[in-house]
């Protein structure tokens, strides 16, 4: 029997959305996403406990550090069982900082390189504010890929476009979210799910204008809309529901594709600051939900520095 999973593979590429690196073994997804409350969960897992006493000994008490070799040590696990690339996300507290973003990028992927990882195998995850656009598009012509994470209005993808970065996360979930709350209904049906049409009108546009930035649909809360963007270039999905998907019968239809986008793909925007600072705003959902996620990763990161903290207080310093 083939299964919506099997199915969507032959339309999409499908990712795993987890630092569980056990998932990630038994999905054998092509690349894999991560974020700091995904390895905030992990790195209080029993079963990974030796990667975080790892990057705390590597540390020699730099927290700072310990927290960069603590996302590289999840990043190499992961990329021994994907044949692509893992993402790794630059702190949420660098968002509108260019200077500060471009350090951090670099100083991930030197440390993936000491490890012998090459900078093709990593994605540097930014949140796709107008600074972190920037600093992506200056990564980029280091050859340092960039994913720009956070997405949720149609500038931010404009931006993202024009800058010439690998990969961006339209999030689908959160704009669910948002809306259902808005309209104070317990569902959207995936055919009025403002997430999910978000994310085909990103991928028409692109796809229309030629945008090489590779989509990849992300935040996802249930498998209804995952398969309602089948045909998109990536989609991220958590194990819960790559689990669901499995155990679904196929086949599953593709839904985007370059024909549609060709006839839906809208006209060309041009886009400098003032137009992305005024797109962005006239949407309260995105305006919304960008700070949201700003301040829920940044929420994270701080407590996973407080567990590194405390874990710190009881690890052997390295020799
Ligand atoms: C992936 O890149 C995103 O970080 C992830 O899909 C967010 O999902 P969530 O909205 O379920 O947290």
């Amino acid at each position: 029997m083939t299964s919506e999973l099997d199915s969507l593979r032959r339309h999409s590429l499908v990712v795993a959305d987890t630092g569980d690196i056990e998932a990630v073994a038994r999905w054998k997804p092509q690349d894999a996403t991560t974020n700091p409350s995904l390895l905030l969960t992990s790195a209080q897992d029993p079963r990974f406990r030796h990667l975080v006493d790892n990057a705390i000994r590597e540390a020699r008490g730099d927290t700072a550090a310990a927290m960069d070799g603590l996302f590289v040590h999840f990043g190499r696990e992961i990329l021994k069982h994907v044949a692509g690339r893992v993402s790794t996300e630059v702190d949420a507290r660098l968002s509108f900082d260019i200077a500060g973003s471009i350090a951090r990028a670099r100083r991930l992927i030197a440390l993936y390189e000491r490890h012998g990882v090459g900078r093709e195998r990593v994605l540097i995850k930014l949140a796709s504010t107008w600074e972190g656009v920037r600093a992506a598009e200056q990564l980029e012509r280091e050859g340092i890929h960039c994913n720009m994470t956070l997405l949720f209005s149609f500038a931010q993808a404009v931006a993202c476009a024009e800058a010439g970065v690998t990969l961006i996360s339209p999030f689908v979930g959160r704009i669910y979210d948002w809306y259902r709350a808005a309209r104070k209904v317990d569902d959207i049906p995936v055919d009025d799910d403002p997430g999910v049409a978000s994310v085909a009108r990103i991928y028409a546009y692109y796809k229309k204008h030629g945008y090489k930035t590779q989509v990849m649909g992300a935040s996802f809360r249930k498998t209804e809309q995952i398969l309602a963007l089948a045909g998109c270039d990536l989609l991220t999905i958590a194990p819960d529901l790559l689990e669901k998907l499995a155990k679904a019968p196929g086949p599953v239809e593709r839904q985007l594709s370059m024909e549609l986008a060709l006839r839906t793909g809208g006209e060309k925007i041009a886009m400098d600051e003032k137009t992305f600072r005024w797109m962005h705003n006239e949407d309260p959902m995105a305006t919304d939900k960008l700070a949201d996620g700003i301040r829920r990763f940044d929420a994270d990161a701080r407590k996973l520095e407080r567990l590194i903290i405390s874990l710190a207080a009881a690890t052997p310093a390295a020799a």
